[in-house]
């Protein structure tokens, strides 16, 4: 159990929690939404800044996530929650009866209790099913998937998401070893991973890049990403702000080019002085952000954490 900013929180750190509320600029009586409530640090730290007038929607399709924000909903009655995916983010706004909003957070990838629980199959560490299903009741688990698709499939996706450069050798492996049995624990799968490797890098296990190109591929988290980045940028109210952070390469680069898309003339346009451009509804608010030395201290996985802030012109 740790403790930042004088708050104990024993199963998610929310990260940079205050370059997130600079980011966002909350205006007191303004409407927020949290997409990613997770285990709500970002939500309560959103609901301090708010008054009795301010409102926040916060979406997660996690279960377990969603007992949490319906526990705190019953006792804040600015709180709205509602079970789901973000790429649904203007429907679900929609449906609290709002057409625009001051400010959205997406603070993407998966929390920490959905990687240190094993029996979420997040974890190549841990021993449990092989599922990593954010939204355990739909869909296909990733033991399901990967007992059934084509190697030529397999190879594709960790080589997409994973950047792994021993794919095919790995999706080889993979099919070999659930001709033999099906593929069912994490551990297993790990173990298969790891065998095609003859040296390991220091402080790094085999498994990594292939775990997170599944996971990424099993809850579709760049198009879910991709969709709700367009959806905000339409429901953003002028001045309302939009901060995303993200954990690894492939969902930032997804991050600054879509930011950059609507705040910058496409190379070759107009040439026009720094600051908002005409027709752009986008401007983006300073450089991206990593944690502090001091955040990263009690908490080791904002790490990778990249924050990056735009405000609806
Ligand atoms: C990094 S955690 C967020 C932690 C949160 N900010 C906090 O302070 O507790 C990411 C959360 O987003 C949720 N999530 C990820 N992708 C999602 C999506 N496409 N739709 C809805 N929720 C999603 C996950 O279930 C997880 O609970």
């Amino acid at each position: 159990m740790q403790q930042v900013g004088g708050e104990v929180n024993p199963l998610h750190q929310p990260v940079m929690p205050a370059e997130v509320l600079e980011g966002l600029a909350i205006q007191s009586s303004g409407r927020y939404v949290d997409a990613t409530f997770g285990r709500g640090g970002h939500s309560r730290a959103v609901l301090r800044r708010l008054s009795s007038e301010g409102r926040l929607l916060a979406l997660d399709r996690d279960p377990q996530a969603a007992t949490a924000a319906q526990a705190l909903a019953a006792t804040e009655p600015r709180l709205i929650f509602r079970r789901g995916r973000f790429a649904c983010l203007k429907q679900a706004i929609e449906a609290a009866g709002w057409q625009q909003v001051d400010g959205i957070l997406l603070d993407v990838g998966v929390s920490s209790p959905q990687l240190d629980q094993a029996e979420r199959g997040f974890s190549f560490m841990r021993e449990g099913p092989l599922d990593m299903r954010m939204d355990p009741e739909s869909g296909e688990s990733a033991a399901d998937w990967l007992n059934r698709a084509e190697e030529s499939v397999i190879a594709d996706v960790l080589w997409r998401y994973g950047e792994e450069r021993r794919s095919r050798h790995i999706a080889r492996a993979i099919v070999a070893a659930r001709q033999q049995e099906p593929l069912t624990t994490t551990t297993q799968l790990a173990a298969v991973i790891a065998a095609c490797f003859k040296r390991r890098e220091p402080g790094h296990h085999p498994a990594t890049r292939s775990f997170q190109a599944i996971r990424i591929y099993m809850n579709a988290e760049l198009d879910e990403l991709e969709t709700a980045l367009h959806q905000a940028v339409d429901v953003l109210a002028p001045g309302g702000r939009l901060a995303v952070i993200s954990f690894h390469s492939l969902e930032d680069r997804l991050v600054k080019q879509t930011l950059r898309t609507y705040s910058k003339p496409p190379p070759g346009g107009r040439r026009l002085p720094p600051g908002p451009q005409p027709d752009l509804p986008l401007r983006l608010v300073g450089k991206a952000q990593k944690a502090s030395a001091d955040e990263l201290a009690v908490n080791p996985r904002a790490r990778s954490a990249v924050l990056r802030v735009a405000e609806r012109v």
